[in-house]
């Protein structure tokens, strides 16, 4: 099969490239670059022995998508083009929908006028919003979500549902990734996040090589065990190998299927520092700090439907996940500059 990755240059995009290449599949990347690099699909290429058909191109640009439709003729679509910056959709909103739900509805667009029907959609935990209590189920009604962000994932999951209802012949998966963290083994190829990284794990490891001074914990009077925060953590190359399964599924099946990509086990901030410190051998120094805005307690899985309509459940440990990320930082101290 050739599976096109809208979008797939980046540290999701790169992972899934290499597990579909390493699984026989043919891939097609279109990226703008935007938050991603040419080096990481490259390196891809490197490590399997095998080519990618790289296209350096926006997903909004309906002419030139159209043209990679009609040259590549892709049997399936992994949809991850997108801006994902929460505190950034925050300020800049309409940028934040402009080009999110413009990325999707170009490429229906061109899947239509190509008779491409399947589609993989890279969606995201936070359309639960807060009123889900975890764990998150598939058939609880999604939520309010607490940023611009979480609001284009939501949108984007309806239109594509609603695609699938106008065209019987469609199939699309939602994918809700709790949090995908971790590398490749081989340190190769990971996440390379532009100027301060949002998310704790990039936080942690650029904290653990040098380049920040420590890492802020956003607070410990929470209502858990320990007081922090927690969270789904999925090791990167399971959440990919999940992919290989969704889009397996996706072209034997029609209508939508919304499916939880997590592992089920809650971890909190300060299990990740620890375990980062333990298997790395190395310090993470850390202060506590006040809450960080629109963060929830508990936020994790239920991922019963994963295993029983895919097959698929994680493998890797948190042990794994922080071992894996600093490989890959400590390799790339610099990323892929
Ligand atoms: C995890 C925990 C923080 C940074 C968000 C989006 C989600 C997805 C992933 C993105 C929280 C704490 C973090 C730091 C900290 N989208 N933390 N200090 O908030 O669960 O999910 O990112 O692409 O849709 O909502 O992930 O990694 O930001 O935070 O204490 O410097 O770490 O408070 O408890 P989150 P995260």
């Amino acid at each position: 099969m050739k599976i096109l990755l809208a979008g797939g240059a980046g540290y999701i995009g790169s992972h899934i490239a290499l597990a579909l290449l390493e699984n026989g599949q043919d891939v097609v990347v279109m990226d703008n670059f935007d938050n991603s690099s040419p080096e990481a699909i490259m390196r891809v290429e490197e490590m399997t022995g095998q080519t990618v058909s790289l296209y350096e191109a926006d997903v909004t640009n309906k002419k030139v998508t159209l043209a990679v439709f009609k040259k590549e003729k892709p049997d399936c679509v992994i949809h991850l083009a997108g801006l994902k910056a929460v505190g950034e959709s925050i300020e800049q909103p309409i940028r934040y929908y402009r080009n999110n739900i413009d990325t999707t509805l170009t490429l229906l667009e061109c899947m239509a006028k190509t008779g491409c029907k399947n589609i993989v959609f890279s969606s995201s935990a936070t359309v639960y919003g807060e009123e889900n209590a975890a764990p998150c189920h598939e058939k609880m009604p999604k939520g309010k979500c607490s940023n611009p962000y979480g609001w284009t994932k939501s949108m984007m999951e309806q239109i594509l549902q609603d695609a699938s209802v106008a065209d019987k012949d469609m199939s699309v998966v939602l994918l809700r990734y709790f949090n995908p963290i971790g590398a490749h083994e081989s340190g190769r190829i990971g996440e390379n996040p532009r100027g301060i990284p949002n998310n704790l794990m990039p936080y942690v490891t650029q904290v653990a090589v040098g380049k920040r001074d420590k890492l802020t914990i956003f607070g410990d009077d929470y209502d858990t065990p320990d007081g922090t925060c927690l969270r789904d953590y999925i090791h990167i190359m399971d959440l990919a190998e999940g992919h290989l399964k969704a889009v397996d599924f996706c072209v034997e099946n029609k209508g939508t299927e919304i499916i939880n990509l997590g592992t089920g086990q809650p971890y909190s901030v300060l299990d990740i520092v620890k375990t980062f410190e333990k298997v790395n051998n190395i310090q993470v120094p850390y202060e506590i700090g006040p809450r960080r805005g629109g963060d929830l307690p508990a936020v994790y899985a239920d991922v019963s439907k994963a295993e029983k309509v895919l097959g698929w459940k994680a493998k890797r440990t948190l042990a794994d996940m922080c071992r894996d990320s600093w490989n890959w930082q400590k390799n790339n101290p610099e990323g892929y500059e």
